[in-house]
């Protein structure tokens, strides 16, 4: 894949001491919307001070239950969201008082991207390059090379999205997202409801790309075997707040004399929190 745009910002005193990303004692709460409801209503802290510095050219995991507050943290990062206190800088860039810059250098892929759902997987990345000032033959030309990347090619690159199932429509997303060579790339549950080989092609997509550009990654995952395989170090989430940071072999050495005999990551999670990771299917109150 071609680096299509340099996306990174020329003014101004960009960090370049390869910290990538900064989050200093964040804290987002959501509470009831409307002041009459206030009283009936519960706030919950989504975010609950968290602190973490990711590297430059990291692949850094966010592995939590539902719930626990990690796409709230991704769309802090992305300047969707706010924090109610606590400071964020992308590149050394406040996110909070720099959005326009700061977006300029990274982009996010959710589970729930939108489509022009008529369009086919070219069309829709070809608008998309246009947006970013990509046109003509080159921008067809990274396109294909990126969603062959991605194992979508032949028919299915001209099909209408609409009819592609939700995992191929996920990896549409991930290209997209990659088309405009940010430096730094916010995947929430990239491989989530993905098959096994999706799944892998996903992976491979990220890992190949962080091997030939220079691209940090924050992706959010259930899955512990994707954190242990993909990340270079995991943050372990449990109801907004950060129970555990390390390497994954890290994490499992302290939890293996935690618990007496070589650990999984499953163990980590059971031994720091009392419970199993996929347990917490907690209610989601609106
Ligand atoms: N816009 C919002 N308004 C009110 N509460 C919200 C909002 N967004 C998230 N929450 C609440 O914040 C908490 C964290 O939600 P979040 O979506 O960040 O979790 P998650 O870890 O991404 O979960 P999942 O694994 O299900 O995607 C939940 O209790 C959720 O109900
Ligand atoms: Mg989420």
């Amino acid at each position: 894949m071609d680096r299509v745009t340099s996306e990174m910002p020329s003014e101004g005193a960009v960090r370049s001491d390869g910290v990538a990303l900064e989050v200093a004692d964040v804290v987002k709460r959501f509470g009831p919307a409307l002041p009459w409801l206030r009283r009936r209503g519960r706030s919950v802290t989504a975010v609950d001070h968290v602190s973490f510095t990711v590297r430059r050219g990291e692949i850094f995991g966010i592995l939590g239950p539902n719930g626990s507050g990690k796409s709230t943290l991704i769309r802090l990062l992305s300047t969707l969201l706010i924090p109610d206190s606590g400071e964020i800088r992308a590149f050394g860039i406040d996110v909070v008082r720099q959005p326009t810059r700061v977006k300029r250098s990274i982009n996010r892929v959710s589970v729930e991207a939108a489509f022009f759902k008529k369009l086919s997987p070219m069309e829709n990345l070809l608008f998309a390059a246009r947006v970013y000032g990509l046109e003509g033959r080159a921008a067809r030309a990274a396109i294909r090379r990126i969603l062959d990347d991605l194992g979508i090619d032949g028919k299915a690159v001209t099909a209408p999205m609409e009819e592609m199932s939700r995992g191929m429509q996920q990896k549409v997303a991930i290209a997209r997202a990659f088309l405009t060579s940010p430096a730094l790339l916010l995947l929430d549950e990239p491989t989530t409801g993905l098959d096994p080989r999706a799944k892998h092609d996903v992976q491979a997509f990220v890992r190949e790309t962080r091997r030939l550009h220079d691209v940090t990654v924050v992706l959010t995952t259930h899955d512990m075997t994707e954190a242990e395989q993909l990340c270079d170090r995991v943050a372990i989430f449990d109801r907004g707040r950060i129970v555990a940071l390390d390497t994954p072999e890290g994490l499992r050495r302290a939890a293996s004399e935690r618990v007496g005999r070589p650990a999984t990551l499953e163990d980590v999670f059971l031994s720091l929190t009392g419970r199993r990771l996929e347990d917490e299917e907690e209610v989601v109150e609106g």
